[in-house]
């Protein structure tokens, strides 16, 4: 097999080439398939859910097929928009208000997306935390965002420090049984009484409709904020990309807490009326296959680190399943190595499609369609409406096959707005007209984008994306430790891993058990996938003049490569 370009896929496809479809194309010919295009009345809530509950022939297909290891349930359009009216009457009832930040930290389940659904239909703007989350990294966003309502679980309650948080005035328990008078609102008790009729709070397109927190290079967690009219592009490339039709059943494997979660885990597939799979319960090849298997899913959208687990669990385990009925699988999140998508063919005869986007550019932007030729190793061409190039570092497009930065002209419908009370770090992605990604890449001859790594340290590891200084500032908290400065080093299977480099303060000794302590020092405060898998001790931490640690130079130690310019390296 010729594995430098994989040819199109027979069949019929929502775009049949996707030239044609960029030539003279218009966001606006995207806008007529929505009803606030006739009506003027604008909430995505309405888009994704009400509209298909209102359509006789649409009413009682499943939206929501929901698997988890005790539970299994199916919930139509119709329910769904009931429940999620029911949950908006409740946020009235407790004073939230348009523009309010609402947010959710609790596992997947249906009642998470139907709060989910009502946080929009009040017009308010949702919040959703990644359950993962322990207490520092829940305290970082429900501070920043000064959210003023929580819908989180009894059991995760306990990682959020109630007393410190002085906006939030409202905390939602769902699932708790006894129903006291301690302050909190109790779910269950109230969507028993709350009307399944509610009036939609009716919002502009550019009004407020989601953060998402997300790590740079510096600093804490930036709260990146989007607007309802990024629904424009989740519903489009739902259609071209991932081939929405009909009667699919779709499964995206992510977590609502990131953005992959929201954009194609709730509004891509049901602004697209198809029937969507959430599955809870924890990773393992075998309970994935099974979901695979039992729900006929047509249309897979995952990550390559459980990708390259499915092709360590090896090809026996895969006979034991009927994967028929999927049509294609697609990726996101970090780089999809080229043997994944041979083993796609050659062991499910399915073809793997790559996609590029960001936490910040909301919706996918560079990608591979069921009609285009893969080049196994390249992200694939952007989407129509979307202008991709590689600048340098003053925003001049280079030509093809020259290395550079990864930047998208400014303007698609699902950019962020800008970063919540950070106007100034919003601006600074700009760089004559261009947004400049931070990933660095080259473009070949015919438009296919090669990812070469990130330009900043922002670790990525089994495709989530950690700060550095996130991991540093909780180091430094433990008693031990004096400095830190963290890398992402290579790894085989998860992408990067989270190596530490440390200096012990006086009296405290090198010893196994001190270094698991400071691990799950950071495992505790943070969450687990922040936690450093290696924690070296050294005499001192490489700094330049002005403080700043040297990442760069711990990272080439570390990799035995050159050092390259140290002049700023204080004595
Ligand atoms: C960073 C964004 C929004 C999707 C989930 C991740 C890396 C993303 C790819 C890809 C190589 C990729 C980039 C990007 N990344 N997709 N197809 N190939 N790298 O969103 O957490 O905001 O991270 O993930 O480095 O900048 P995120």
């Amino acid at each position: 097999m010729d594995m430098t370009k994989v040819p199109a896929r027979s069949g019929s496809h929502n775009v049949e080439d996707l030239d044609t479809l960029r030539k003279g194309f218009d966001w606006e010919e995207i806008k007529k398939n929505f009803s606030w295009y006739k009506t003027g009345k604008v909430n995505a809530a309405y888009e994704a859910i009400d509209r298909h509950a209102e359509d006789p022939a649409k009413k009682d297909q499943v939206a929501l097929l929901y698997s988890a290891p005790d539970r299994e349930e199916s919930v139509t359009f119709e329910q769904l928009r009931k429940q999620s009216n029911k949950t908006a009457n409740i946020f009235k009832k407790y004073g939230v208000q348009k523009g309010d930040r609402v947010f959710l930290f609790m596992p997947r389940s249906p009642e998470f997306y139907a709060n989910f659904f009502g946080i929009l239909k009040v017009g308010a703007i949702a919040g959703p935390l990644f359950e993962a989350f322990m207490e520092q990294a829940v305290r970082d966003r429900l501070e920043d965002s000064e959210a003023t309502m929580l819908i989180t679980t009894p059991e995760l309650l306990e990682r959020v420090p109630v007393d410190d948080l002085p906006n939030l005035k409202q905390i939602v328990l769902v699932g708790a049984d006894d129903v006291k008078d301690d302050g909190y609102i109790n779910f269950n008790q109230e969507m028993e009484q709350a009307s399944d009729q509610f009036e939609i709070e009716w919002v502009d397109l550019e009004d407020g409709m989601l953060i998402h927190y997300t790590s740079g290079s510096t600093g804490k967690p930036k709260g990146v904020y989007h607007v309802h009219n990024a629904m424009i592009q989740h519903y489009a490339t739902g259609k071209w990309v991932i081939d929405f039709k009909d009667d699919d059943v779709y499964w995206c494997t992510a977590d609502p807490g990131w953005v992959t979660g929201t954009s194609y885990g709730i509004f891509a597939p049901w602004l697209n009326g198809v029937t969507n799979v959430i599955r809870g319960g924890r990773f393992s090849p075998e309970s994935w296959y099974e979901t695979l298997d039992k729900h006929n899913v047509t249309i897979w959208y995952t990550a390559p680190t459980a990708l390259r687990k499915f092709v360590s669990a090896g090809e026996e385990l895969v006979k034991q399943y009927d994967l028929s009925s999927l049509r294609h699988i697609m990726s996101v999140g970090e780089p999809l190595n080229p043997e994944v998508i041979t083993w796609g063919l050659r062991v499910l005869d399915l073809r793997i499609h790559d996609t590029w986007w960001m936490t910040e550019t909301g919706a996918m932007l560079i990608v591979n369609l069921p009609s285009m030729e893969i080049r196994p190793g390249s992200m694939g061409r952007p989407i129509p409406g979307v202008d991709a190039a590689i600048v340098d570092n003053e925003g001049n497009e280079l030509p093809p096959n020259q290395m550079g930065n990864l930047a998208i002209k400014k303007g698609w419908p699902s950019m962020m707005r800008t970063i919540w009370k950070n106007p100034g770090k919003f601006e600074s992605y700009f760089i004559n007209g261009w947004y400049v990604s931070g990933d660095s890449a080259y473009m070949d001859e015919d438009g296919y984008f090669w990812f070469q790594g990130r330009l900043d340290d922002v670790i990525n590891t089994s495709g989530e994306r950690v700060g550095p200084f996130e991991v540093e500032s909780k180091l430094i908290e433990h008693k031990a430790v004096a400095e830190a400065g963290v890398i992402g080093k290579p790894d085989p299977e998860r992408g990067e891993i989270i190596k530490a480099f440390i200096t012990l303060n006086p009296d405290y000794e090198t010893s196994d058990e001190l270094l698991e302590d400071i691990r799950q020092f950071v495992k505790k405060g943070l969450s687990a996938h922040a936690a450093p898998r290696e924690i070296e001790i050294k005499d001192s931490i490489p700094k330049t003049r002005s403080g700043k640690i040297m990442r760069r130079l711990l990272k080439s130690w570390e990799l035995g490569l050159p050092t390259g310019d140290t002049s700023t390296l204080e004595e």
